[in-house]
């Protein structure tokens, strides 16, 4: 048996029942799509049904607001996945009259489509014979055919791209493309495969070689930046809060989140105190308290952030503040919605 066959007939066998496909529907497996771009399956079939539910159609979603898909996406991480997901349901809408596209050329000119979710897209809605490549793919192949080029660099994605597309079978390329990446999922995992219950067990290169583990090669990690915030909990004598949206380009834009001070280090307390006297300079403060309990390291994709929480209890009633109960039903990075469940419902 060919290649393809081998990897189709164990996809046959061993393939999870994953609701996005049983469809050729473009539009639900470009849902699908996005979002297990973000995480594993485990995690990210909650959000699948999720939106499919609130947003059955692509009309459905070009006419949500922002806040809602955000709120949806919540917990996923990288926002401006979200807000590309939005625009471009907004964009089919306009264009094609809300019919998906379901053609390579078309869809790799979406905002937010690349590549990967073209391929991924066109072929499983309908069979076009263009072949996925993502981080499953790459260490399939090149375990199986010993391929050594540096995943750092930019001229290696061309060489798996027409390795892959040469292996693609005549006809089922919706069917070998699921099971390529099911496979790279399930059984040729990154670290510690059983290589002694494989189907390619006798005619893998890097296992013939004892180089299973050396591959793929990727020489470049991302570089990571700490950053660190101090968020101050402005609390109102209606026990209201303060919260804005965040605007600046970067993570969690548009989200929402509570006054902030970011520096280069860990804020003193003595410093954090000035600054808030400053910046609240219109307030009467009744009471400034650290809560030292829910200072956190959250760890993001390229970003390790070092977060405390500061109470800042004013005399006054604000006129821009919110009830907890109002604040929980707007979109904020996993990260100060869970300090929100854990501090105002002790
Ligand atoms: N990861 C990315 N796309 C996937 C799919 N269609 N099925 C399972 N895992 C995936």
């Amino acid at each position: 048996m060919t290649f393809s066959n081998l990897l189709i007939h164990w996809y046959l066998q061993n393939k999870r029942d994953l609701p996005w496909r049983n469809t050729n529907d473009p539009y639900i497996i470009w849902l699908s799509e996005i979002i297990l771009q973000q995480t594993r399956v485990a995690q990210g079939l909650p959000y699948f049904n999720a939106f499919v539910n609130a947003f059955p159609t692509v009309f459905d979603l070009a006419n949500a607001n922002e806040e809602q898909v955000l709120k949806l996406w919540q917990g996923l991480g990288y926002y401006s996945r979200a807000r590309n997901l939005h625009a471009t349901a907004k964009y089919v809408v306009d264009e094609f009259n809300g019919i998906f596209p379901d053609d390579f050329n078309t869809l790799i000119k979406l905002k937010g489509i690349g590549d990967y979710t073209a391929a991924a897209i066109a072929s499983f809605a309908k069979n076009e014979k263009v072949a996925v490549l993502d981080g499953n793919v790459y260490r399939v192949l090149s375990r199986f055919f010993e391929v050594e080029n540096d995943l750092s660099e930019n001229s290696t994605k061309k060489v798996f791209q027409k390795l892959a597309q040469e292996l693609l079978p005549n006809d089922n390329t919706n069917t070998y493309n699921q099971a390529i990446m099911e496979f790279g999922a399930l059984q040729c995992v990154p670290k510690n495969p059983t290589c002694s219950s494989c189907i390619f067990n006798s005619n893998c290169a890097a296992l013939q070689k004892n180089k299973v583990h050396l591959l793929p090669i990727k020489s470049k990690k991302t570089k990571n930046t700490n950053r660190f915030f101090t968020y101050i909990i402005v609390e109102d004598s209606s026990n209201q809060y303060i919260v804005q949206q965040r605007t600046e380009k970067g993570i969690w834009q548009h989200l929402y989140e509570f006054p902030l001070l970011e520096s280069n280090d860990v804020l003193e307390e003595a410093s954090i105190k000035t600054q808030i006297l400053v910046q609240f300079s219109n307030v009467t403060v009744k009471e400034i308290t650290f809560i030292k309990s829910e200072t956190i390291v959250h760890k993001l994709s390229h970003q390790t952030l070092h977060i405390q929480f500061v109470k800042l209890k004013c005399m006054e009633k604000l006129n821009h503040g919110i009830s907890v109960e109002a604040l929980k039903k707007l979109p904020f990075p996993i990260v100060l919605y869970n300090f929100i469940e854990r501090f105002f419902y002790k």
